[in-house]
Formats: structure tokens, C-alpha cells, sequence
């Protein structure tokens, strides 16, 4: 088993969870940053952390110049399996139109017809777009079938992708939008036959390939009890419940996913006092362990409060309300939302530095939003830290300090990407 010195680390953002300051919920703490530091990769894991001047020898030696490491961004909230462009939905809404979710149908479309073989050299190409800039733990959806046979096909490919090694979590999302063939006119069936579907056999299609299940619980998509059937039968199927929530308007979405014990719900661009505290009250609901080291149960824990910066700017929504959402004592995650209608971007980075430009997080809070919130929203305690034992996958910085990535925002500040100890970029 080779082992990697890695020193010339001028910051090292271990955020390792053995050193959280419980009375200060989602701050970082002094001790996880060290200073002129080093760390060393056996196996593909963080084996030693520390001052430069008492790093261990290893069997390989690299220096990185004085450069910050920060853990592999986690990206909690994606949707990779589609074809097709939506440009000109984009134009348009930028020359006025507000986003309306019927996109999702167009997207639909162009993805029925693209082969397996297309839609798998799509998701990969956008897998890599997003290790480049920094990204090591990326969830991502079904959502764009919507039919028994297109939505288990997405699954399956990427249940074959996270079995390779390539992305970490798959999500269920038949309840995206109701498709229009289920309109409910000159005879056709409508949308509570359409949630029939999705909660019955095209979930029993699915389940064996997904570890989570999500409903976009919206006006113009479901309603709360439509989500909450939804919700109600992956639970039963044993999967973890995610909700798109209060995205275009104070929808029901976070009470639900308070009230079900969700492990995320996102966007969150309309609240009301009482949704926050909602959130902020299921901060202390504790975790547990899942059935396979590094994951967590998925039906324990909080609701964690899932922010897309990219998404608020690209369909300039209110932003979500970040700061507040923290002060309060939610749990807190930043995730890219990477989807061709309303977040064409999976730069991580840059939801780092908008949310401490237009969010008013700290760069410590924002960093850790996307390393260690992301995690916490997938149940995954290998991932968004760099304590001893973690996987080794590591950001670093062509820039001696994180600061640097609200310093000089959009600034190809990627310098390598460590996925499980191996180079990726
Ligand atoms: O998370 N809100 C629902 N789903 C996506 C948008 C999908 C689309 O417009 O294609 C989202 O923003």
C-alpha cells in the first residue's frame, strides 16, 4: 500500500467533525484549519493531518508550493441525465419572462429520445465539468423520463456510474413534473393518476437502483399531499426523502419535509418565519449510523436547509435567505442545482463565493455549507472533511488562502482535484 506526503500546504481545511464546537452549529472551529500543514493519503484515505514540521515519511512525496486544500466540494442537488438545450428559455427570462416550470417538459422530450449510449457520454461529460472545478461528491436525479421505462433507464445508468466509482448518489424524481400526457383531458388520465404511477410501479422500477427519493412539491407541479404520497411510498420502499420546496412560492415544501423527517429540502426562495423555525427545530434531531461504512441512516437527522445560489441568480428569484436560515440554527447546505432550465452551471465555487457575496455567509460558513452541509444532506460521514480516516478527496487552491474564492471571484482557481487519493484534475 503506497502512502502520499502532500506538504507546501499553506491552509488545510480539515473541517474534521471531531473537532465541531457544538455550542457553535455550523461554524468552523480554529483547529479545523491548520496552518503550514501537511497530509498523508494511504489507500485512498486521509491517514495523518498536521504541522508540516511533524510530518510523517511516506513512500511518495509531493510539494504543493503553498497552496490552500480545502475537502472535494459536496453537491448535494443536481440533475445530469438530460439532453437538449434550453438557451433560449434562458434569453428570454432574462429579457423578462419569469420561469415557469413547463421547461421541464421540453427537456423531457429531447431526453425520451436521446440513445443510453448519449445520455451516458452527456452525464459523464458533465461529471468531469464538475471534478474540474473542484466537486468530488455529486448526487443527481432521474426526473426527466417520466415514464415507467425512461425513468428506470436513468436510474439504472446512474446506479452504473456510482457502481464505477463516478458519482455517489442517485436520486429518484419521477414526481418532477406531471407529464402531458397525464392532463386529464378528452379522456386522458390526470395528475392524481400520474402520482398512482410514480408511487407505484414506476418506483417499484427504480427502487433497487436509487438510495433517495424526491418530488418537486410546487404550485403547477404537486401539490403537499400529492408529495407527501409521493414522499409516503419511497419511505415505505426505504429510500431517503429529498423535497424541492418553496422554490417559486411558499409551496408547503419545508413543512413537509420538516414534518416527514426529509434529509434535505431545496431552493427555500419563500419563507415565512415559521418555515424557518421549522427547519431550525429539526437541527437537533440526532444521526445515526446507516448499513455501510461512511453512510449514514437515511431516515435520521435533520432537515438540512439546502441553498442553490446559482439557480436564485439564473431565474433571479429572491435569494434564499442564507444568513437567516443559519442564525436561526438550521442546518445549512450549498449544492449547484446543475439542470439545463433553471442552474446551467455546476461551479461549485462560484455558489461558494455568491453565497458569501450575496448571502452574507462568511467564506469559513460558505465553505463549509458545500463541504460538510452537503454531506450531512446526503447522510455521508466519509465526505466533506479531511479528518483521519475520510476519503481522500481534495480541492486544492491555486491560492494560499480560501479567501481567495470570494477574493477573486471566477477566477480559475482549481489547481488539482483528489477523488479517493487518485488525481482527477
Ligand atoms: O431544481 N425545480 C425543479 N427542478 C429544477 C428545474 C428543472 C428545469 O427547469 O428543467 C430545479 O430548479
Amino acid at each position: 500500500m503506497t502512502s502520499t506526503l502532500l506538504t507546501g500546504i499553506s491552509e488545510l481545511w480539515t473541517l474534521d467533525p471531531a473537532l465541531d464546537d457544538p455550542a457553535r452549529p455550523g461554524q468552523v472551529t480554529e483547529e479545523q484549519v491548520l496552518h503550514e500543514a501537511a497530509l498523508v493519503i494511504e489507500d485512498g484515505r486521509v491517514a495523518w493531518t498536521g504541522p508540516a514540521s511533524q510530518a510523517p515519511s511516506a513512500d511518495e512525496r509531493e510539494d504543493l508550493g503553498g497552496r490552500a486544500v480545502l475537502p472535494g466540494w459536496v453537491d448535494s442537488h443536481s440533475h445530469l441525465v438530460f439532453d437538449g438545450d434550453r438557451a433560449a428559455e434562458f434569453e428570454a427570462r432574462m429579457a423578462g419572462q419569469a420561469y415557469a416550470a413547463g421547461g421541464i417538459g421540453v427537456t423531457t422530450s429531447a431526453t425520451r429520445e436521446a440513445s443510453d449510449e448519449r445520455l451516458r457520454t452527456l452525464v459523464r461529460a458533465r461529471l468531469a465539468e464538475a471534478a474540474a472545478g473542484g466537486t468530488t461528491t455529486m448526487e443527481t436525479k432521474t426526473g426527466y423520463g417520466l415514464t415507467v421505462a425512461d425513468e428506470a433507464r436513468a436510474a439504472r445508468l446512474l446506479a452504473a456510474l456510482a457502481a464505477d466509482g463516478e458519482l455517489d448518489e442517485v436520486t429518484f424524481l419521477g414526481a418532477h413534473l406531471v407529464p402531458s400526457e397525464y392532463d386529464g383531458q378528452d379522456g386522458r388520465p390526470g395528475a392524481e393518476e400520474y402520482v398512482d404511477l410514480v408511487a407505484g410501479e414506476m418506483l417499484e422500477a427504480v427502487a433497487e437502483h436509487v438510495r433517495w427519493i424526491d418530488v418537486f412539491c410546487e404550485e403547477g407541479a404537486f401539490d403537499p399531499a400529492r408529495s407527501e404520497r409521493v414522499l409516503r411510498a419511497g419511505a415505505a420502499a426505504g429510500l431517503g426523502l429529498r423535497v424541492h420546496g418553496n422554490q417559486l412560492g411558499r409551496s408547503g415544501g419545508v413543512a413537509l419535509a420538516a414534518a416527514l423527517g426529509a434529509a434535505s429540502v431545496d431552493h427555500l426562495n419563500h419563507l415565512a418565519p415559521e418555515d424557518v423555525e421549522a427547519l431550525a427545530a429539526t437541527a437537533s434531531r440526532p444521526t445515526a449510523d446507516g448499513d455501510a461504512p461512511g453512510l449514514l441512516a437515511v431516515d435520521a437527522g435533520p432537515t438540512v436547509a439546502t441553498v442553490l445560489p446559482a439557480c436564485d441568480l439564473s431565474t433571479r428569484a429572491p435569494l434564499a435567505p442564507a444568513r437567516e436560515l443559519l442564525d436561526a440554527g438550521a442546518a445549512l447546505a450549498i449544492a449547484s442545482n446543475c439542470n439545463p432550465g433553471t442552474s446551467y452551471t455546476s461551479a461549485m465555487s462560484f455558489c461558494v463565493a455568491t453565497a458569501v457575496l450575496q448571502m452574507h455567509l462568511s467564506l469559513a460558513e460558505a465553505v463549509r455549507a458545500a463541504t460538510r452541509g452537503g454531506a450531512l444532506a446526503l447522510r455521508r460521514s466519509d465526505v466533506g472533511h479531511l479528518g483521519t480516516g475520510a476519503r481522500a478527496d481534495l480541492h486544492v487552491l491555486d491560492a494560499p488562502a480560501a479567501i481567495h474564492l470570494a477574493y477573486r471571484p471566477g477566477m480559475p482557481l482549481t489547481h488539482q482535484v483528489h477523488r479517493r487519493g487518485v488525481r482527477i484534475a
